[in-house]
């Protein structure tokens, strides 16, 4: 049965497609968000795409009056927790912010759902919580770490969802590794949309394909990879949104609490993305080797087996997929 489902960070990158996901998928959805990492535009996109009202909420996760006016005026029957800061390098700088909003927001969120009586939870955790990971493909069951406060804080997250959920058996609670999403959505009217600085490799091949950068830094090529350069396991952002319907039938159907990657088993390296990237915009992009960047590991790649055993979910979408979808969408916003 269909649900209604809050999403917080849904003006984000990976929210606002699980949005489009969950509707297409029989569910409605209700966005909390304070738009800190959104453009103000990206509700409308959404009626565009799903052809009906959003309703959104604009404001803080951590605001628990707000929280508790959402699940009045609302009969959630599932939240889905995007909202947090997610710039690794800016943690190290400002580690006080990143542990107020994505530790004060998530707990703010546990007692208004608990107050609500709403327990099913999808959580926004991250490949990050392996740390430096000395098996690959990496399993679920790999030792946890962290190499920046924003590790530290999904980590934390992670084990404050343990304790919470082993407190009280109403809970069920989904625990979500995503690996390195990219791409944007097939309308080309959603997609990662930075508001600043990217952080990420893909917004930056993007600004060097627009012209907006000469030339991609590519951060080592000295690395024990098969180019000596950097290799992730990239997975297309719509992959990532169907996991997460996937994963809320799951807790719906059985009431289970799981922990699965959401990543596609197979890794790129630097090259391999500019290459396709390339590709996509049809002619090469420059490049310059540059030093490693600090933190940095050599491979991080999904063992998916145990989200396609437990869910059903398997990525469909390859890297040429993943790099003309960003590129039709980046180029169509700069042309407005
Ligand atoms: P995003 O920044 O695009 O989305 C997060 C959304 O939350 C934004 O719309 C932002 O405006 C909102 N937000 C931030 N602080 C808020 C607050 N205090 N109250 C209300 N709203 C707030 O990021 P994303 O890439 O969509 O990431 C979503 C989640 O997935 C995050 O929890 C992130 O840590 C996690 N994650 C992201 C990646 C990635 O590479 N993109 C990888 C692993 C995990
Ligand atoms: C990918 C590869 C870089 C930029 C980060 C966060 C992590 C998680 C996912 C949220 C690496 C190389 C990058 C550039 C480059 N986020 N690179 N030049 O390192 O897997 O992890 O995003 O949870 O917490 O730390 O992703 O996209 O930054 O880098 O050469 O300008 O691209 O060295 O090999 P990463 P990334």
């Amino acid at each position: 049965m269909g649900q209604t489902v809050l999403l917080t960070g849904g003006a984000g990158y990976i929210g606002s497609h699980t949005f489009v996901a969950l509707r297409a998928a029989g569910h409605d959805a209700v966005v909390l968000d304070n738009f800190s990492n959104a453009r103000a535009d990206v509700p409308d996109r959404l009626e565009v795409i799903t052809g009906a009202p959003v309703r959104v909420y604009r404001g803080d996760v951590r605001d628990g009056a707000l929280l508790a006016r959402i699940f009045a005026e609302n009969a959630i029957g599932a939240v889905i927790h995007f909202a947090a800061l997610k710039a690794a390098g800016e943690s190290v700088e400002k580690p006080l912010d990143y542990m107020d909003v994505n530790l004060g927001g998530l707990t703010a969120l546990l007692k208004a759902m608990r107050e609500a009586g709403c327990f099913r939870l999808v959580f926004s955790s991250s490949a990050t919580v392996y740390g430096t990971p000395e098996v690959l493909p990496v399993p679920e069951t790999a030792p946890r770490g962290y190499a920046n406060p924003y590790g530290f804080t999904k980590l934390a997250c992670e084990q404050i969802l343990e304790q919470v959920g082993a407190s009280d058996p109403r809970w069920a609670i989904a625990t979500l590794r995503y690996f390195n999403p990219v791409g944007a959505h097939s309308s080309a009217l959603i997609g990662e949309d930075p508001q600043d600085f990217p952080n990420n490799l893909v917004p930056f091949v993007a600004e060097v394909a627009l012209g907006k950068r000469a030339a991609l830094n590519v951060f080592g090529d000295d690395w024990a990879t098969r180019d000596g350069t950097g290799v992730r396991d990239y997975i297309h952002v719509e992959d990532l949104a169907r996991g997460h319907v996937m994963s809320l039938g799951h807790l719906v159907e059985t009431g289970q609490s799981h922990t699965v990657n959401l990543g596609t088993g197979r890794g790129y390296s630097v090259l391999e993305m500019l290459a396709a990237y390339g590709r996509a915009v049809g002619r090469d992009l420059p490049h310059v080797i540059a030093p490693r960047r600090p933190g940095d590991v050599a491979e991080v790649v999904a063992d998916p087996s145990k989200a396609a055993a437990l869910l059903g979910f398997r990525a469909e979408r390859g890297v040429d997929e993943m790099c003309a979808s960003s590129w039709a969408f980046v180029s169509r916003r700069r042309n407005g």
